[in-house]
């Protein structure tokens, strides 16, 4: 049985940035997930050229120190397929194309826009075999609750639903596979992971970049849809969720699910004090968005969980482009022991440093009973042999998707119940008639951000370097 990894969409950002340094490195580990990798675009291109203008990005992005011998290894399974993917008559040549390679075992990878998704799904009825594969999809899934839900019943009906793995990147983070750990493998903080002992946390994602070359994407999608409805959600809740009874997969997809279902819904009269969306200066001059934009490059929220865990806690979560520096991290605020002393905080870095940071009360040295603070850093990055051995994100998750392991994927459920709750989220500011805050590209985010914790005494916590 001879098995292909299919990419459409083999030319665009995505598979250039990501899907081929994480093959690269899965190559020169002797990991490759198939023995063919078919590239599928409508761009001109020959295998060798396709190859020779892929070299520059897999040595930009690999993880790994790029070798000439290790990457003509890795480009001898590599074919490049020129087809417009949305032509239906062009998968029968594609059909024979496979039954000549000999190809009988199909991973299909959808690094296109969402709306493609059904056409591809509907031309593969054409391919021998196909419907036995499986498919990975990119993010968005969708771009509302009803969009999702349709999309979701056209791919069912082609693939089989144990056969889709919907990719979320941020899963395969390595910081962010380690949150679990952290929580229930300690007592130190197991013990204390409530809303008796925790003040309130926040979920930060700030990044340097702004739309880049994505304009096209993204101006029709935006923080909330681009980033929190998955990446951020995910997060959030595996911070929240309960430990599942015996840490399977399904446990723990169960117990995350229950935290969405529980976020306290919004009204338009309350919205006001838990969102603020905002989009930073000079983005609609940006090529590719409209100068009428009204696109959000910045979200803040605040976010209450109704369970006995988590009974009056805020979460507070951020994300935005052109801000003054690249960090994610979830920020854990104790509660202060007494008025005057500071709270213990503890963060977890994600990125671009990962690691663990603890923040805590201690004498001050001397002749003095003066309270001050212990900063305790644990930087898992800083190691090069946690570095070497730590796989990319994408990485990771073909690996899982080659062995079926679902757990690296969001399930539909999940995706079902985030949309909704962003739906409403977005509804509500609509129709309270609240406003596209303006930043300063390389600031923090607006100030109305800042207000949203202030209202209830708090502060975003920043680490400073
Ligand atoms: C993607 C979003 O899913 O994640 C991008 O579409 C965002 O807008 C990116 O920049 C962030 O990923 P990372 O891995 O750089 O944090």
């Amino acid at each position: 049985m001879k098995q292909a990894l299919t990419i459409f969409g083999g030319t665009g950002d995505l598979t250039f940035r990501k899907l081929l340094p994480a093959l690269y490195n899965m190559s020169a580990s002797g990991k490759l997930p198939a023995e063919r990798i078919i590239i599928i675009g409508r761009r001109d291109y020959t295998t060798q050229t396709y190859c020779e203008a892929a070299r520059e990005w897999v040595r930009r992005f690999s993880r790994i120190v790029f070798r000439e011998e290790a990457y003509r290894q890795f480009i001898q399974g590599i074919r490049y397929y020129q087809m417009d993917f949305t032509q239906e008559a062009a998968y029968d040549a594609l059909d024979d194309f496979y039954q000549e390679s000999r190809i009988d075992a199909h991973i299909f990878y959808f690094a296109v826009a969402p709306r493609f998704f059904p056409v591809i799904a509907q031309g593969l009825g054409r391919v021998t075999g196909a419907e036995q594969g499986k498919v990975i999809l990119e993010k968005p899934f969708g771009e509302s609750l009803k969009a999702a839900e349709e999309l979701n019943d056209k791919l069912e009906a082609f693939f089989d639903p144990e056969s889709i793995y919907r990719i979320d990147h941020y899963l395969g983070k390595e910081m962010i596979r380690n949150i679990q750990t952290i929580r229930f493998t300690n007592p130190i903080f197991k013990n204390i992971w409530n809303a008796d002992y925790i003040d309130y946390i926040q979920i930060s994602a700030m990044e340097n970049v702004g739309v880049e070359t994505r304009a096209g994407y993204y101006d029709t999608s935006g923080a909330m849809k681009d980033m929190v409805q998955n990446h951020l959600f995910q997060i959030l809740s595996i911070v929240a969720m309960e430990r599942p009874q015996d840490l399977s997969p399904e446990g723990m997809h169960e117990e995350q699910i229950r935290v969405l279902k529980a976020l306290r819904p919004v009204s338009p009269e309350q919205i006001g004090s838990q969102l603020v969306l905002a989009q930073y200066e000079g983005y609609r001059q940006e090529p590719g968005v409209s100068p009428h934009s009204v696109t959000e490059t910045y979200a803040a929220l605040k976010v209450f969980i109704d369970n006995e865990r988590w009974k009056g806690t805020p979460f507070y979560i951020r994300t935005g482009k052109k801000l003054g520096r690249r960090e994610m991290e979830v920020t854990i605020v104790f509660k202060r022991p007494e008025p005057g002393i500071e709270p213990d905080i503890l963060v977890v870095k994600i990125q671009p440093e990962e690691g663990v940071h603890l923040q805590f009360n201690i004498k001050k040295p001397g002749d003095t009973d003066e309270i001050s603070q212990a900063k305790m850093d644990f930087c898992q990055s800083c190691s090069l042999e946690n570095r070497i051995n730590t796989p990319e994100a994408y990485e990771r998750l073909l690996g899982a998707c080659l062995r079926g392991e679902r757990s690296w994927f969001s399930q539909w459920d999940q995706i079902e119940t985030s949309w909704n709750y962003i739906d409403q989220l977005r509804s509500a500011y609509r129709q309270a008639g609240n406003p596209i805050y303006v930043y300063p590209s390389g600031s923090n985010g607006p100030e109305a951000a800042d207000e949203l914790l202030e209202a209830e005494g708090h502060q975003w916590i920043v680490e400073e370097p």
